[in-house]
């Protein structure tokens, strides 16, 4: 990326690299704004971005994947670029570290990467966090990991206009090679549990559906939660948000609640659940049990949160037919994207052929796999 940058903008010293990388969510769907656990990991596939300080006020940012190019102002107020969406990501932190009371720096940037966009691995996220980082390197500032977590979501919800939940940046900033990240989305502890796979690999499987959170019903789900909460809530005062309440709290209040959104409710609390315990049967080293959380999981989202959608549900069902396959389930926002599946490693080639092959014959869509270890998080260079 150093090269890209040198070609686009010329020679110049103090360049820093930041390379952050996406995610996939191995359970815990649609708990993060619930203030639930998630356990995600991060993938080996990443964005990188090489940038150096300028002397004046101006922001130049290349996008290699994109072949485009913005130049904008420090001295002007940050607004979106209908024109270069991409560039928002990067406008967007350097907005909000403005909001948080840090004035950036000036800089020339290049970007690019391996991580593929609208495929709801995360690229959004780690260009933030890319961003984020590299911005730090040049002018620092105060933020702990949390706190540059919250930076990247208040980028993305209050700039970009997305209201993605704290998961994904965090993801990409704390996760471990070798690990999944348990996260507590509300205290935002966090605890590395060791993913030992022994002879299985997470596979990742793209539908070949674009995915596309701005403008889905990304929000209505968020609003029926918020709208379950409060019911919840005149009965059970400690219900704070759904990560607090049970099943059986939740049947108590079922004649109050609409069929949907009592649907919607009971999702993220057995979700929830299913997080915790996926938590519990990796630290055992038990798979087969982590496999049949999965399995819940995409059940689950499909029949009462309702986020998935035909494609994905045949590419988990030809997964969950095929041999070797311990869970497989539709994996982050959703309505299209990928699913996750956990396959055994003498299997993958015939999962490639019996999955792959039977699911773009049946849809005429051009799936896409991804084998991932679980890798490190994002680091400055
Ligand atoms: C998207 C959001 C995350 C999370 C997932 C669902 O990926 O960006 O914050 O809410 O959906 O688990």
């Amino acid at each position: 990326m150093a090269d890209a940058l040198t070609k686009a903008f010329g020679p110049g010293g103090g360049v820093v690299t930041a390379v952050a990388p996406g995610r996939v969510n191995l359970i815990g769907e649609h708990t993060d704004y619930n203030e639930g656990f998630v356990l995600p990991m991060a993938i080996d596939l990443s964005v990188e971005m090489a940038a150096r300080p300028r002397t004046d006020r101006q922001v130049r940012i290349r996008s290699v994947d994109f072949g485009e190019e913005v130049a904008f102002s420090l001295t002007d107020a940050l607004v979106p670029d209908p024109a270069h969406p991409w560039s928002n990501y990067v406008r967007g932190v350097l907005w909000a570290l403005r909001e948080a009371g840090t004035e950036p720096a000036g800089m020339d940037a290049a970007f690019g990467g391996t991580l593929p966009q609208g495929a709801g691995l995360s690229s959004s996220a780690a260009l933030e966090v890319a961003t984020a980082l590299v911005a730090k390197a040049i002018r620092p500032f105060e933020l702990d990991l949390p706190g540059l977590a919250r930076l990247c979501q208040h980028a993305e919800n209050d700039f970009v206009g997305v209201k993605c939940g704290i998961m994904d940046p965090f993801a990409s900033l704390a996760a471990r090679a070798g690990h999944a990240l348990l996260l507590d989305c509300r205290s935002l502890d966090y605890e590395h549990v060791p993913l030992e796979l022994g002879e299985h690999v997470v596979a990742i499987c793209h539908s070949g559906v674009r995915h596309a959170l701005v403008g889905s019903e990304y929000n209505v789900r968020r609003r029926q939660c918020a709208e379950g909460v409060e019911v919840l809530r005149r009965r059970f005062p400690a219900v704070r948000a759904l990560r607090d309440a049970t099943l059986e709290q939740l049947e108590s209040c079922a004649s109050e609640l609409s069929a949907e959104v009592h649907r919607r409710c009971r999702h993220v609390i057995a979700e929830n659940a299913r997080a915790l315990e996926s938590a519990e049967a990796l630290r055992a080293g038990d798979l087969v049990r982590f496999g049949r959380l999965m399995d819940a999981s995409h059940v689950s989202l499909r029949d009462d949160y309702a986020v998935s959608c035909p494609e994905v549900d045949l590419l988990v069902e030809l997964s969950r037919r095929s041999r070797g396959v311990l869970g497989a389930r539709i994996t982050g926002g959703g309505f299209g994207g990928c699913t996750v599946n956990l396959v055994a490693r003498d299997a993958v080639e015939a999962f490639r052929g019996d999955v792959l092959g039977e699911y773009g014959r049946r849809t005429g869509l051009t799936p896409r796999l991804f084998l991932s270890a679980p890798g490190p998080g994002a680091a400055t260079h």
